[in-house]
């Protein structure tokens, strides 16, 4: 990667670090010190800098807050026992930066900058990267319109952030999910496949109506019959059946998940047997009143590994295996914490070492 981006660096006049309990980390409320920020205008990225975390400034008309034109990224960041700190995969995350960029009609990042922004604000806020098992630094890069204009057109004018803070993991249980069969997450033609801001607040309604019936999260299922199996709240499924590692293949509906990803290519090396193909929920529940499915789980940045405990589907409730006898998902949690943590040889080169600024030459 480059290192000719002039990032101007406004270091924080005091550290929040010895405010931090790093014992009690619920996700994302807790931000570092500092964060980056990019402008776009006159078609060109400008005015790279990093500055202490705080609140910005711009018109209340801007393009993002009223028609959508927004989307992020989630990326962790692992302390290795050594002290060294690296990036999970973060060029998987630049390339679907530019990918929700696209199909929101907002300006594309040079991979290298995105790259750059990550490593020189880590680098920079490296002692608010947790050391703790299953701990990590959640990075949020993000891009959303700035134009002062009410007319429903691209803006002309945008900002790149990225935020980053220390996190837990984002479930602390095995999760109770229901098969969601009147919401949709993402409709054919849509933008299911980006991470557009708009796909997480039309979740949420959906999402709270299956806590007040007692459930975690949701399974979403395709929107023309709700009889196809697509993802799990804001992660990936997976299930086991019959020895075999099914997943919905990707379409316009779901994202293609980083973790997705990784989590097939161990399954490959393992000489494990994949189908990505659409998965009805019919063949689950015949699957899990069978015991034939072994292993059902979330795949995900924020998730990681998130076990499915049980599911419901039309008022039934189906319990699977217990989690904690689950062959497959445990060791792929397994495998993936050593390598994270610096544990275990790094085969695939999927940990970005984030270079400290005096080690640069
Ligand atoms: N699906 C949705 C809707 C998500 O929000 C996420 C989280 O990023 C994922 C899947 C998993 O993607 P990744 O593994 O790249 O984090
Ligand atoms: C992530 O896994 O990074 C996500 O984007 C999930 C998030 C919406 C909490």
């Amino acid at each position: 990667m480059s290192d000719k981006l002039n990032i101007s660096i406004t270091k924080t006049a005091q550290s929040r670090l010895a405010d931090i309990d790093f014992n009690n980390l619920p996700f994302g409320k807790t931000f570092s010190d500092h964060m980056f920020i990019a402008d776009y205008s006159d078609g060109t990225w400008k005015d790279f800098r990093i500055v202490p975390y705080g609140e910005i400034g711009f018109s209340p008309a801007i393009s993002a807050l009223h028609y959508g034109q927004a989307f992020f990224e989630g990326i962790k960041a692992y302390k290795h026992a050594d002290g060294n700190v690296s990036i999970f995969r973060p060029d998987k995350n630049a390339e679907r930066f530019n990918l929700s960029a696209q199909r929101l009609c907002m300006p594309e990042l040079p991979v290298d900058i995105f790259l750059k922004s990550l490593e020189t604000l880590v680098d920079l806020d490296r002692d608010w990267v947790p050391s703790k098992a299953n701990h990590s630094l959640y990075i949020r890069p993000f891009m959303f319109a700035t134009d002062p204009f009410l007319g429903v057109t691209p803006s002309a004018t945008y900002k790149y952030i990225v935020l980053t803070g220390p996190v837990g993991p984002y479930f602390s249980k095995n999760l109770k999910v229901k098969v969601e069969t009147f919401y949709s997450r993402a409709s054919d033609g849509g933008f299911g496949f980006a991470k557009a801001a708009g796909n997480y607040g039309g979740s949420m309604l959906p999402a709270m109506k299956a806590t007040q019936e007692g459930f975690d999260q949701l399974i979403w299922t395709d929107s023309k019959e709700h009889a196809y199996v697509e993802e799990l709240g804001a992660a990936n499924i997976m299930f086991m059946m019959d020895g075999k590692l099914i997943t919905p293949s990707t379409r316009d509906t779901i994202l293609k998940g980083v973790t997705r990803d990784t989590v097939l290519t161990l399954a490959k090396g393992w000489n494990i047997p994949i189908e990505e193909r659409r998965i009805s929920v019919a063949e689950i529940i015949k699957g899990i009143k069978e015991g034939r499915i072994t292993d059902a789980f979330g795949v995900g940045t924020a998730a990681t590994i998130a076990h499915i405990a049980e599911i419901g589907h039309e008022g039934e409730l189906y319990t699977l295996p217990d989690p904690a006898k689950r062959i497959f998902s445990n060791r792929v949690l397994d495998t993936l914490n050593e390598l994270r943590y610096g544990r275990s040889a790094d085969e695939h080169g999927w940990n970005f070492a984030v270079r400290s600024e005096s080690s640069k030459d």
